[in-house]
This record gives C-alpha cells, structure tokens and sequence, in this order.
C-alpha cells in the first residue's frame, strides 16, 4: 500500500488497539468528515478516524453539535469510510439518537453501521446511558466511551471550560470509565479534564484512553482542521498547530483571483 508513513499497512483493528496500549505504543486518532480529507488522513497513517459531530461546528458552522442530524452523520461517516483503507473509522452517534432508550438507540446504531462501512460508534456519558451502551455491543457493534466534557450536554454544563475538577465529579468519571470498560467498550475518549485525572484512568482501565485536553494518555485525538490551522479562531490550549493552511489557503486563492483578473490564468499551456 504506497503512501502510508508507518510500516504497519494492516487495517487497524479494535483488538490491534488494545494490543497498542499493553505494548505501550501510543494511539494517535484525528476526525474528518469528508473523502478527500480521509483518504490524505488515513495514507498518513493514523491509527483512527472519527467522524466527530464535531462536523456540526466545522462543516456546518452551527455553534453546538446538537443540530446534526444522523442522515447527515451517515453522509460523512459513508464519505471518510470510502477514503479510508488502514484507518479504523469511529462515527459519532448524534444527539437525540440513542438519549432516548436502548430500542432506539440499538436501531440507530444499526442503521449508522449498515449505510456508512465504519468500524465502530462512540457515544457521550457513562452510567446514563449504560444500558444503551450494553445493547449496541449486543447487536455486534465496538462501542467507543467518551467521558468528561460531552458537547452534547452543553446546555446541561452551560460552558466548555474544564470537567471534573471537582472530587464528586471526578469519583464518578473514574467510576463510568470502569463500568464502560466492564461493558465491552474498546476504547474511550477523556476530553477536557485535569491531568491527574486522566493519568488515574488509564491506570484503572486495560482498554485505551484517548485523550483530547486531558494530558497525557495512551492516545491522542484533535480536530483535523484545528491541528492544520484551517481555523484561526479556536485557539484553546491544549490544541497544537502543525501548521498554517488558513495563511497558505488564502494566499493561494488570493493568487488565483489576481491571475484570473489579470488574464494570466489560463496560460497557453493550460487550454485545448
Ligand atoms: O466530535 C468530535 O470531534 C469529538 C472529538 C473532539 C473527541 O468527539
């Protein structure tokens, strides 16, 4: 398989995963949402893609992942599976899918599963919505946990700053990641809570902890467009940028709108 940047051109498995955390290599996970993205994504050769309802924010540019709807995560998750080969493809089930009971929750999950080719879902909360949880991993489906700042509870919380800081909070985060575990999750994404917190979680726990401002842990997972630059606005601190596509996209642009009103564009060369 040419193009991919590690040695390991084998499809990333859910139980390649856990082997990673045992042997202590880390994971490294990013979202996208669309084919050409994921096909670049996946040749660089990480281990997993999710398609975030993050997409809501990103591709959309609502102001919360609750407007999403599941026909839409099916447009993106089906897209990034056609431009993924090696990568284990994660889809977000949205808001409003699987809050409800484990009936519903089970048919959504299915129905994301048959229509889109990704590996696995992840679902927001722990002891809430356990049942659910148990029911998917029932039907066959790899479930990934996602613990600490859940986006679709924003209205509940009231603000994106930092989870868990609090002991309560923290005992019962430490607690859902066991259950989670217990449940058959594969995996599980801490996002936005204090370190040590997520140090004791991935002691606690044998499957990974991907984190996302939560520290160090046996992996990591950022926006895509975030860790590229396409987005100069969010700039919390736990994101790093590799690089500045925001600067070389316009610049880019700006030089085709020039070309084009000055004529250059199409050259001799560039007509039939
Ligand atoms: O939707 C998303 O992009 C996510 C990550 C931030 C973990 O859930």
């Amino acid at each position: 398989m040419a193009g991919y940047l590690v040695d390991d051109t084998r499809k990333v498995t859910t139980n390649r995963l856990m082997d990673m955390k045992k042997q202590g290599k880390k994971i490294a996970m990013l979202t996208s949402y669309d084919y050409t993205m994921a096909q670049i994504v996946d040749q660089a050769g990480i281990d997993i893609i999710l398609v975030g309802d993050s997409a809501s924010n990103v591709m959309a540019g609502n102001e919360t992942t609750l407007p999403i709807t599941i026909d839409q995560m099916i447009y993106h998750a089906r897209s990034v599976a056609r431009g993924s080969k090696r990568a284990l493809v994660v889809c977000d089930m949205p808001f409003g899918t699987y809050q409800v009971n484990a009936v519903e929750g089970v048919k959504n999950a299915i129905r994301i599963m048959q229509e889109t080719g990704a590996d696995a879902l992840k679902l927001e909360g722990g002891a809430e919505i356990l049942d659910t949880i148990k029911a998917i991993l029932n039907a066959g489906i790899p479930v990934m946990g996602h613990l600490g700042l859940t986006p679709q509870s924003i209205n509940k919380f009231g603000t994106y700053a930092v989870r868990a800081k609090e002991e309560a909070e923290a005992l019962k985060l430490l607690s859902d990641a066991k259950a989670l575990e217990e449940a058959g999750c594969f995996a599980l994404v801490v996002e936005k809570i204090p370190t040590v917190l997520t140090e004791k979680v991935c002691q606690s726990v044998q499957i990974p902890v991907i984190g996302i401002g939560g520290g160090p842990a046996d992996g990591q997972v950022l926006v895509v467009q975030d860790m590229l630059g396409m987005n100069k606005g969010f700039a919390p601190k736990f994101l790093r940028r590799y690089a500045d596509l925001h600067t070389i996209m316009t610049d880019a642009i700006g030089q085709y709108i020039t070309d084009v009103k000055e004529g250059d564009f199409p050259n001799e060369g560039e007509r039939y």
